[in-house]
């Protein structure tokens, strides 16, 4: 068993300062069988939730990629025992609601929008001070958007850098308020916030969304014995109600594999010609398979094999082979439940017959890095046409994609994994700049696309 502080594979930036590049080549037809790593926002909810719980919470398959692991670090640094116990097994044991402790030193979520954000609205209901950092690119990335609900519910802002940005200390209270808050934009991470500060707050607090996004606050709210209640709002929306300070049980969490990994060997195999591999137990929670719901509009052969409820969640085996794909229309509604797919769909689009239209790409500007200007510009790099109009992206695909690079990656793990595939289907292989941010999410992307027979050098 190794304690998180003295863990040997939980410093905060593994992935070292110099740039990785790789190359990813023309590959013959992928054939295997896969899993991917554990969920990545179910992983930081099972670790928070954990912290926040009182007694012992079991977790398996986490994902133990950098983002999570900086997430572990920061509950332990609260105060929160975390340990690992085998791979992808860890132990928690909380301090419940309201106990958090006041960390020694500032607390670094690395490349990690989820981990900072989640943990602000975790640590809003203590009477604590706390720092709030990370690398470069979130230094760069809106934090406004979950300070405002949290500053209405009482939280202090003791500093932040210029714009509402990273580095910021806030000083929570005991006497958090319930409030209600619609969410200016469709973001997981604003509602998972506020319903985490909505723990520590007497009374209710109401969540409301226009568009509905991933479920996995609410569910696990439920799992750990919390009053939850999710009814609809509006043709796309959601109004989620919760009681505040319940008294948080520790409970176990079997972490079901990220959709937001499989999509990458997925696309590869839809692309390279002769493929036909298997990706085992995938998530298919219907506020995550945007993304296969368009392959399949586009002509993809992805069979869903065995599916089952585990763990709460719809889980199934994803048979893929090569297709001929066609351009399609993605409705912006569509957009949250496939929020982190556009760049590896942007690549599917370019082997699609016809034009593919992405609309109302909005969010993807503030993600690890300005997503729409990266793909645009990985697309423009490789050889593909497309264009930008207002908020949508359009790919005019053609079979025969050239490829070329390289393509800067702007410390941001899907740019890089996504135009790696594009190279394995390309006719001069695709050159990345820097592959070393793929360890935020899926540490084994090389070794696994190796194993398929992916060619990346
Ligand atoms: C996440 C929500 C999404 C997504 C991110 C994970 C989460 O971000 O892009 O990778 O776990 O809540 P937004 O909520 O900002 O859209």
């Amino acid at each position: 068993m190794s304690q998180v502080e003295s863990s040997p594979s939980l410093s905060a930036h593994g992935h070292g300062s110099d740039p990785k590049p790789a190359t990813g080549l023309p590959s013959p037809g992928l054939s295997g069988k896969v899993r991917v790593p554990g969920d990545k926002s179910v992983s930081h909810r099972a670790l928070i939730f954990g912290a926040l719980a009182r007694g012992e919470t079991r977790i398996t398959g986490l994902l133990e990629g950098e983002d999570v692991l900086n997430t572990a670090k920061a509950c332990a640094a609260l105060g929160a025992t975390v340990e690992r116990t085998g791979p992808g097994q860890w132990r928690v044991e909380g301090v419940g609601v309201g106990n958090f402790k006041a960390p020694a030193a500032p607390l670094d979520f690395g490349n990690s929008g989820t981990g900072v954000r989640l943990m602000m609205g975790a640590v809003a209901g203590n009477p604590i001070q706390a720092t709030f950092d990370g690398d470069a690119s979130l230094r760069k990335r809106p934090m406004k958007r979950v300070l405002d609900p949290l500053a209405a519910m009482g939280v202090k802002l003791v500093e932040e850098a210029e714009g509402g940005r990273l580095p910021m200390r806030l000083e929570g209270v005991t006497d958090l308020k319930a409030f209600t808050y619609e969410t200016p934009v469709p973001s997981a991470q604003v509602k998972s916030a506020v319903l985490l500060a909505g723990l520590a707050a007497s009374g209710e607090t109401v969540v409301v969304e226009r568009e509905a996004t991933r479920d996995h606050t609410e569910r696990m709210l439920a799992h750990f014995g919390a009053d939850v209640s999710v009814e609809p709002h509006g043709a796309h929306g959601r109004r989620i109600t919760l009681k505040g300070r319940p008294e948080l049980k520790a409970a176990p969490v079997d972490v079901p594999s990220d959709p937001s990994s499989a999509a990458f060997p997925l696309v590869a195999a839809v692309i390279v010609p002769g493929s036909d591999i298997v990706i085992t137990d995938v998530m298919m929670n219907p506020l995550r398979t945007g993304l296969i719901t368009t392959l399949k509009e586009m002509g993809a052969s992805i069979e869903t094999l065995a599916e089952r409820t585990e763990g709460g969640e719809t889980v199934a085996d994803l048979r893929v082979r090569y297709s001929k794909l066609k351009g399609v229309a993605v409705p912006p509604e569509r957009a949250p439940a496939m929020i982190d797919e556009y760049p590896i769909l942007a690549v599917a689009a370019a082997f699609a017959e016809g034009e593919t239209r992405m609309q109302g790409l909005a969010e993807l500007r503030v993600k690890e890095s300005d997503r729409l200007a990266a793909v645009a510009d990985g697309l423009a790099a490789c050889g593909v046409t497309h264009r930008i109009e207002g908020d949508d992206l359009i790919v005019t695909g053609a079979p025969d994609v050239e490829g070329g690079g390289p393509v800067a990656t702007h410390m941001d793990h899907r740019i890089a994994m996504s135009f790696l595939v594009l190279g394995l289907a390309s006719r001069a292989g695709v050159k990345v700049d820097d592959v070393s941010f793929i360890a935020t999410s899926f540490p084994t992307f090389m070794p696994m696309m190796a194993g398929l027979g992916a060619i990346i050098a």
